[in-house]
This record gives structure tokens, sequence and C-alpha cells, in this order.
């Protein structure tokens, strides 16, 4: 039996009251980054467009994430208040609270299951599907086991089961982080050797798909569904944040489409087979935006999120046998709105990532006009005077210029490019009776390392399991743990 420790430091046995409702399905999404005010945004943002675009009289609506809320779930990390997103999804992917940084792994550096892995052990499907690398934190806990979260290389080694000492544990992974997967020889590599991952899974059976066009072939198939298992990767670094993917859709697909592709596929793969799957769903990048304090980029992932929501509860409706929990790793940005009219947001058409890609890359003669007629517009900032567009190309900082600018018009107000101790949303859903038991079980105020508790005890999975699996050769393979941290709670 698991315990908690109470607020008086009594031990009260958490698990012992749940109804824990039987289920063949796991669905657990987690939006990175994303606090309450993200949501406010997104929701009021919505209700504009769709009422009139009226700051003065406002209208209140729900998006999908509000019709599933069920409590709130604290996220410290056992070295600081502020977690990083390691250390986070070390807790509520594998149920332990480590240091900042730490991949899967506890406060000794040594590794511990996870409930995909656990989930996987019993005979699961497995998927990860995300927005950001794939070898990022948050999924990079779900499958690897290393001391440093900078540890890409071998990060992405262990998620398709390369030197996994379990061998592969993932059925699907879709996502960023191509280059990881090349060996150096290739030009578009980021490996600093000559392993050939994408040759690894091929040889292992996995379909590997490299681009848009090798996604929508798959999406072809009987039931919109393929074979499992298969990779695709379609960015060699994170995937477009969506307000710049809606301009180049035919680029790389949605996290929606994403989710609807993996959900298919896992649904025909454990059409008759005695267990169902577990799914892990990233919005990735709401963080990203959130870092960069880019108050429309932070907008458009969060709406993909509501609609990412919004399909998987509909899917779960269909398919009452599973059950979704979702809450992010941390806040990012300590985000508040005093002054708040998000409708400035609607001439935004490029994250502040795209204007400086943009920027660097002109190679023209006129920079002032090019700013002027171009990167302004496209950032929603036109109609700047003269003095001021001067300003902005004598800072020389465009990236905090034009995103503060952009922030003060919508009355959006960041108080850090980091991460913050907030407590993040916990939201919920099951159709019928299952969700009445979630609910009953899940309502409250949770610490994160409680939440894949509560799924091993929906699938009948143990994480313990695979811990002693994991360790029953010794742990050298986990690797070490690099000089002085990389502090991502502080940013980029
Ligand atoms: C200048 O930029 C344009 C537009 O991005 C590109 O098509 C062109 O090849 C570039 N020219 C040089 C000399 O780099
Ligand atoms: C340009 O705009 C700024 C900010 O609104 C204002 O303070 C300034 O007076 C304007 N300058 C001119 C020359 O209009
Ligand atoms: C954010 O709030 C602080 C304190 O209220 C204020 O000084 C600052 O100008 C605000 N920033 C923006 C971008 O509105
Ligand atoms: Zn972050």
């Amino acid at each position: 039996m698991r315990y908690a420790l109470s607020l008086v430091g009594l031990l009260v046995p958490c698990s012992a009251t749940w109804l824990l409702p039987q289920a063949r399905n796991f669905i657990y999404i987690v939006p990175d980054g994303y606090g309450q005010a993200s949501q406010t945004i997104a929701r009021d943002y919505v209700s504009l467009l769709q009422n009139g675009e009226n700051a003065d009289a406002p209208v209140s609506i729900k998006l999908a994430a509000d019709e599933m809320v069920i409590g709130t779930v604290q996220t410290l990390s056992s070295d600081n208040f502020i977690t990083d997103s390691a250390a986070s999804a070390t807790a509520f992917g594998c149920g332990v609270k480590t240091y900042n940084d730490a991949i899967a792994v506890d406060d000794d550096g040594q590794p511990v299951g996870s409930i995909l892995e656990a989930a996987h052990m019993e005979g699961f499907k497995t998927g990860l599907v995300v927005t950001s690398t794939i070898n990022h934190a948050t999924p990079a806990c779900y499958a690897a086991h290393v001391k440093d979260r900078d540890s890409y290389e071998k990060i992405a080694e262990h998620e398709i089961g390369y030197s996994h000492p379990l061998g592969p544990q993932v059925d699907l992974l879709l996502g960023g982080g191509r280059c990881y997967f090349k060996p150096q020889s290739d030009s578009t590599s980021c490996r600093s050797d000559d392993v050939d991952l994408f040759g690894f899974a091929k040889k292992k059976g996995f379909r590997v798909m490299q681009d848009r066009k090798a996604f929508d072939e798959l999406k072809k198939g009987t039931a919109k569904a393929a074979n499992l298992p298969y990779i695709g990767l379609f960015n060699d670094g994170q995937m477009m944040y969506e307000i710049d993917r809606l301009r180049k859709p035919e680029q790389e697909p949605s996290l929606l489409e994403m989710v609807e592709t993996a959900l298919n596929s896992l649904d025909r793969a454990t059409k008759w087979t005695r267990k169902g799957y577990f799914l892990m769903i990233e919005a990735s990048r709401i963080d990203h935006a959130g870092h960069a304090n880019d108050a429309a980029a932070h907008l458009f992932d969060t709406i993909m999120y509501n609609d990412v929501m919004k399909f998987v509860r509909e899917w779960i409706d269909k398919h009452p046998d599973t059950i979704m929990m979702s809450a992010a790793d941390h806040e990012t940005g300590g985000l508040t709105l005093n002054g708040f009219d998000p409708l400035p947001l609607k001439e935004v058409s490029m994250s502040i990532e795209e204007v400086e890609r943009l920027w660097e890359d002109f190679n023209g003669t006129d920079r002032r006009a090019y700013l002027a007629d171009t990167i302004l517009p496209g950032y929603g900032l036109s109609g700047l005077n003269e003095s001021e567009i001067d300003t902005i190309l004598s800072n020389d900082d465009l990236e905090s210029d034009l995103t503060s600018r952009l922030s003060s018009k919508a009355g959006i107000n960041w108080s850090t490019g980091g991460h913050t101790a907030s407590d993040v949303t916990l939201h919920g859903y099951g159709s019928g009776w299952r969700g009445g038991n979630l609910k009953a079980d899940m309502a409250g105020n949770w610490d994160n390392t409680e939440l894949p508790v509560y799924i091993e005890g929906v699938l009948k999975v143990k994480m313990s399991k695979v811990t002693e699996k994991l360790r029953a050769q010794g742990t050298d393979w986990v690797g070490k743990r690099s000089e002085g941290g990389s502090n991502h709670i502080h940013g980029h």
C-alpha cells in the first residue's frame, strides 16, 4: 500500500479509499508550462472572436479543458520549490520525487520504472506523442533513464530501445528531434557518433517516417491507422509552434492530427488483445512560449491543447473503457492578466522564434523597411511610429523588445522567463460511471507523485516491478550527471 504524508506528518493511506474504475486504456496529457492564466487567455480570446470582439462586453464561455477540471496538483521537486520538466515528469511518470534535471532516476541516480514501462511489461501497447523533440524531458521520463536531461543522444537511444536494458518499450513515437536518430555522417545529424537509430528502428520492425508526406501515407491505411510499431519525427529540432504551423500545414502535422492517428492505431492494435494501451500526449511548447514570454505563441498552443482535450473526450465517449487525466508539469512565465485584453493577439501571425529566424536570414539591404513592412505586422505590431521603429533597431534585442510590446498591448504581464512554483490544474475524464468514480477519487489537491499511482490502480500494473528489472544487472548504463546542472527552470 502507498502512503502520503499529511500536513501534520501522519501517514495516511491515499489509495485505500479510491474506487479505482477499471479501464483497458489510459491517456495522460501534459500541457507543459500551462497555468491557469494560460487557459484564461485562450478562453477569453476564443470568446471575443465568437461574440463580436467587444472587450467592453466580455462573455463567459467554457473551452474543453474547463469542462474537465477536477483538482489541483503540487509540483515541487526534491531540491527546489520550483520544478523543471524532468523532475516533474519523473514524479507524474514514475511516482518518484527527484532532483531537477533527473530523467526517471531517483535522488541517488538509480533508475525508476515509469507507468509506460509498467504497462508495456504487462502487455499493453504504448505511445508517446509530443510537439517537442521526442527526447525532451517530459517524454524522456517515460522510456529513458539518465542522470541529466541534456544527455539527449542517450535518451534517444533508450527511447527506441537501442540501449534500454529492457529493449524497446514504446510502440509509437511521434514528435520532433529527428537529428538525434541519424548517424553523424548525415549532414543533418546532431549526434556525436555513428549510431543510426532510424536504421536500428527499422531492423526492430518499426515503420520510420521523417516527413509529413510519410505521415499522410500512414493515415491512408484502413481505419486511418497503421500497424505498430512506428516512429514519426517531423522536424530535426522542436516541431513548429502552432501559430507558425498554421501558415505552412503542409510541412508538419498538428498535435491534434498526430493524436487522432495514434489513437486509431492503438485502438486497432488492441482490438483483439487482452490488454489495451497507455498513451502520453504532450502539448510541449506552451512552455517554450512561456520562456520566451511570447503571448500569441502561448495562446495558439494552448488553444491546440484544448482542441486535443475535446477530441480525446469525444474519443472516450465512443471508447468508454478509456480514462484520461491531464495536468501540467509546472507553470511557466508567472503570467498575470492585469489590464487584460487578448484581442490584439488576433493580429499576430508568427511566433517570436519565427521572427528571429526571419531577421537572421534577412540578406537584403534595407533592414529598416523589412522590420516595418514584414516583421512588425507579422508580429501584430503594425502602426508603430518612426521613432519607435528607430528605438527597436537601436536596442538590438528584437526578442524582448517585441514580446514586451505585444504583451503590454494585450495587458498580459509575465513575471519571469522561467518556471514558477504555482500549483497546476488537474483534469480528468471518463465516460459514465467511470467518470463518476474518477471524479470522486481525484477531486482535491495532489502531489504530482500520486498521479501515476492512480494509473497503476486503474490498469493494474506495477512500476516497482520495472524498477526491479531495470536494476537487476547493475545501473552503470544510466551514465553520469554533467557538472553544474542545466538550470532549465530559469529559462533556456
Ligand atoms: C536571400 O534570401 C532569399 C529569401 O530568403 C533567398 O531566396 C536567397 O537565396 C538569399 N540570397 C542569398 C545570396 O543568400
Ligand atoms: C511615437 O509613439 C510613442 C509611443 O506611443 C510616443 O510616446 C511618441 O510621442 C510618438 N512619437 C512621435 C514622433 O509621434
Ligand atoms: C508588468 O507589471 C509591472 C508591475 O505592475 C509593470 O511595471 C510592468 O510594466 C508590466 N509589464 C508589462 C509588459 O505590462
Ligand atoms: Zn520549461
